[in-house]
């Protein structure tokens, strides 16, 4: 356990203030995307009978008992106005990354943002040239794709490898692409779907090669606070000078905290003329002001969050054990891999999804379960699925029992 930031949590505590991740708990009346089985109003809708959602990157827990108490509070205040930050904000951000991940972070340097993706697509346009490659690892959580191509420039794929059953990467060819007109790389760190931390010479082997072809790296720190674990989360910024020099470093609570609808995010821009650039582009574009109720949630989240994420993180580690489980007994060629971080599980399923002719459809249809088809992830996601594992035992073990139903009628 010693990878716990706070020691073995206080679980008498968080029990009396109503943690209790075992609960399942009904979130189709509040419009959720995951439990629609349909990412937004504009795109297709999964459809089956009853279906089970284990998909898209959200968690079906409750938020930690401070941060619900605190957004009670403001929502019976019920003045729901303009809303700013305060330097205190900025100590907030910097004490969290300190505290859970040794990152001295320099609070100058953070840049307030409402959410990873729009920063991810400002950073691009402010830094970069229609045309310009922007070099992606794939498999790779897929918005990437579309923030680089409907912003007009281009995606450079450098496949990750995989070896015996790890995946690792490829620098030689990371190199190639780097020397492909690439301008900007998107590190997802840790890894979305395939649940790598990179390690330090892992991230130094990418600044060596970003730094020889002048390539600004923007990391994508989303996944990097539920450590599975004893591999710390290196940022990429404090590897080195020349690192933090190059980089935009993209964080929120969402994921951690299940506030995936109350977003709030910080970048940390070390080059202050880098900063002030993208300060201006973003005003520009009125991404400024705070929401609300994100605002708020972070700053509770990462004030008092410490126990609940420990406690969380004990919880999904050991979903992930009784997929593993599961998985040698009753998964017949489901084979998955176990995550460094997060609360995702990559299932190697390339045989099967051969034989029944997609593997996606397969537990749709014949086992009521919808999880991320692996194709949706780019060159290399074929014939895989990803497992969202931020849920009660009781319905993983409905959802797995399922899939080994249909595999056992195959
Ligand atoms: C790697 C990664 N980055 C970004 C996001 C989305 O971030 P945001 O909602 O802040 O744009 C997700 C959500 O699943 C993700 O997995």
């Amino acid at each position: 356990m010693t990878y716990l930031q706070s020691g073995v949590p206080t679980t008498s505590k968080l029990v009396a203030e109503g943690l209790d991740f075992d609960i399942v708990h009904d979130r189709s009346q509040f419009g959720s995307a995951k439990w629609a089985n349909q990412w937004d109003e504009f795109s297709p809708r999964v459809e089956g009978e009853g279906l089970m959602s284990l998909w898209t990157a959200d968690m079906d827990f409750r938020s930690p008992a401070p941060v619900i108490a605190r957004l009670r509070e403001a929502v019976d205040h019920g003045i729901y106005g303009y809303t700013m930050r305060d330097p205190h904000h900025y100590q907030i951000v910097k004490s969290w990354f300190e505290r859970r991940h040794s990152w001295a972070v320099d609070a100058e340097t953070l840049l307030p943002a409402p959410a990873i993706m729009p920063s991810v697509a400002a950073i691009l346009r402010t830094f970069t040239q229609p045309g310009d490659g922007v070099i992606v690892q794939a498999p790779v959580y897929s918005p990437y794709f579309q923030v680089i191509s409907d912003n007009h420039r281009t995606v450079l794929i450098n496949s990750l490898k995989l070896v015996d059953g790890r995946y690792e990467l490829d620098l030689d060819d990371f190199e190639r692409q780097a020397a492909n007109g690439a301008r900007a790389f998107l590190l997802c760190n840790p890894h979305n779907p395939v649940g790598k931390a990179w390690t330090r010479e892992e991230l130094e082997g990418l600044d060596a090669i970003c730094e020889r072809h002048g390539i600004l790296v923007i990391s994508d720190d989303i996944h990097c606070d539920i450590r599975l674990n004893e591999r710390r989360h290196i940022v990429f910024s404090s590897i080195s000078e020349a690192a933090a020099a190059k980089s935009f470093i993209c964080t929120a609570p969402t994921k951690t905290f299940n506030l995936a609808g109350v977003p709030a995010a910080t970048l940390s821009v070390a080059d202050p003329k880098r900063r002030e650039k993208l300060f201006n582009v973003m005003q520009a574009s009125f991404m400024l002001n705070a929401n609300f109720f994100g605002r708020l949630a972070l700053e509770v989240a990462y004030t008092s969050g410490d126990d609940w994420l420990d406690m969380l993180t004990l919880y999904v580690r050991d979903n992930i054990d009784f997929v593993l489980n599961t998985a040698a007994t009753a998964l017949p060629g489901i084979n998955p891999m176990r995550p460094d971080a997060s609360f995702l599980v990559w299932l190697d399923a390339r045989e099967l999804d051969a034989r029944v002719g997609g593997i996606h459809r397969f537990f749709v249809e014949r086992g009521g379960v919808n999880l991320y088809d692996g194709r949706v992830y780019g060159p290399g996601g074929e014939g895989f699925i990803r497992l969202n594992v931020g849920c009660p035992r009781s319905v993983l073990r409905e959802a797995l029992g399922r899939m080994a139903s249909a595999l056992a009628s195959l």
